[in-house]
């Protein structure tokens, strides 16, 4: 049951300072790639925001995947099992690969992740981009590239990130109460 609603989300970070962020890391990533092809994993539904915004302030020629996982189903806690929801990649063999995630939590998704495209290709490079960092809650030794910004144990919703599949809308990053939350 959703009992969260949107006067209970307080913001966390602003649409200013997510915009401002990532025009930061996209300058990085601009002087690293240069003119560069890279191939840009999004992985939905929670990076879509993100990745859209990210790859406006990118300058490389590139192109973009979009893959589905999932690991939470309707809880705020993750099920500690990645399902493959839709993952249909071109080939990736020496290309330069950048995976878009919304948040790195127990660091699975991303291990998964990051497994199955050493098992399947010789990328030139990959790099794995988050807007949100969780570290308190890691599970693994996955460490992100980059990172907009780093959290503490809060579940957070907007900006692509939902709760029960809601709020991926709001412009900001916000978090309601744990008490509220099943
Ligand atoms: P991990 O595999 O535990 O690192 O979790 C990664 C996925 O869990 C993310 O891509 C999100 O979809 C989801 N997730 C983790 N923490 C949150 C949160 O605070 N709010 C919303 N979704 C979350």
């Amino acid at each position: 049951m959703n009992n969260v609603k949107l006067s209970d989300i307080k913001v966390l970070i602003d649409e200013e300072s997510i915009q401002k962020r990532i025009k930061e890391i996209a300058n990085e990533l601009n002087t690293i790639y240069k003119e560069e092809e890279v191939c840009v994993i999004c992985v939905l539904k929670g990076a879509v925001m993100f990745a859209t915004d990210l790859v406006r302030n990118l300058t490389m020629p590139l192109t973009m995947e979009f893959i589905r996982l999932s690991s939470y189903g309707s809880s705020t806690v993750s099920s500690g099992k990645v399902n493959a929801v839709e993952i249909k990649l071109p080939d990736l063999n020496n290309k330069n690969v950048i995976i878009i995630e919304d948040i790195v939590d127990t660091g699975l998704t991303a291990k998964f992740l990051l497994d199955f495209i050493a098992a399947n290709f010789h990328t030139k490079s990959t790099k794995f981009v988050t807007l949100l960092d969780k570290k308190i809650s890691r599970k693994t030794d996955i460490e992100p590239d980059y990172y907009c910004f780093d959290i503490d144990d809060k579940f957070v919703v907007g900006y692509g990130l939902d709760y029960n599949d809601l709020f991926r809308n709001l412009r900001f990053i916000g978090y309601a109460d744990k008490s509220l939350l099943g």
